[in-house]
């Protein structure tokens, strides 16, 4: 059901070009929000734009590498100029890194997760926090991962840095829950996008066979997710955990 329910309003969506990224933008035009689509991958955005102006949504593509302080601050600007005041934040961008048991993990790759999740939660929440103070109204929501709750055997700077996304938004709601801004985690399962498809690609059924639903999410199943908690039906959840991972993890 298309409730229009945030007519009027900007969404940011970090890693808008991306499987997950696109369904929540989409998902969010649906409720009638204009779509700012941020990626590192400008072709990707401008694709995923285009695709909802043709649905007769307001959308942009603003390339920028969200671990970028300075690029992420200089996006923003261009997303105010052109669309507005972004007071629904999404921030979804992310990568896998390279599987590695943590006695072998390097800084390096450890650093750069931490960047991407964490440092890009940060630039983009620290630069739209105090307008959606002002204006008394805003979301955020992170995409976090079961990774952050159930651990992941070679990827350890991954769910660690998912799981102090968990420990901003749960902060972030107790600050601003006073004041119209809610903030919560989405923890996808196992979903069906570029990210997971190679690590998926000799294991598919029996990872679906370890999943009670017996499929692998689809990034619809998280979009919705987002759109509810930006919408005002989620307006009374913050702080909130919500994990659309089809039975495999039940904490
Ligand atoms: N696919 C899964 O099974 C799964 C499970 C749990 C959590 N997640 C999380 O969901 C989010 C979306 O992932 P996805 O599965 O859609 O993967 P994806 O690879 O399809 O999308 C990720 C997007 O993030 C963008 N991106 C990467 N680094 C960036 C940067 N530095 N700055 C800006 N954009 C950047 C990429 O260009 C890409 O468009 C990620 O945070 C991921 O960790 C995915």
């Amino acid at each position: 059901m298309n409730t229009e329910s945030l007519k009027g309003k900007v969404a940011l969506v970090t890693g808008g070009a991306g499987g997950i990224g696109r369904a929540t933008c989409l998902a969010l035009a649906a409720e009638g929000a204009a779509v700012a689509v941020m990626d590192i991958d400008l072709a990707g955005g401008e694709s995923v734009a285009e695709e909802l102006q043709d649905l007769g949504a307001t959308a942009g593509a603003f390339a920028t590498d969200v671990s970028d302080y300075d690029a992420t601050k200089s996006a923003l600007a261009r997303i105010r100029e052109s669309l507005g005041e972004p007071l629904i934040v999404v921030c979804n961008a992310g990568i896998a890194g390279e599987p590695v048991l943590f006695r072998s993990e390097d800084k390096a790759n450890w650093q750069r997760l931490f960047q991407v999740h964490v440092d890009g939660a940060y630039h983009c929440i620290r630069e739209t926090i105090n307008p959606m103070l002002a204006a008394g109204w805003g979301r955020i929501v992170c995409i976090s991962s079961v990774a952050a709750q159930m651990g992941w055997r070679g990827g350890a700077s991954y769910a660690a840095a998912k799981g102090a996304l968990i420990g901003l938004v749960r902060t972030l709601a107790l600050e601003y829950a006073a004041k119209g801004v809610t903030a919560n985690a989405v923890l996808p399962g196992v979903i069906d996008t570029a990210m997971s498809r190679e690590a998926l690609s000799h294991v598919r059924e029996r990872v679906e066979a370890a999943i009670p639903m017996g499929r692998i999410g689809q990034p619809e199943d998280i979009a919705q997710a987002v759109a509810y908690l930006c919408s005002h039906r989620g307006g009374y959840l913050t702080g909130q955990l919500i994990s659309p991972n089809g039975g495999m993890w039940l904490p």
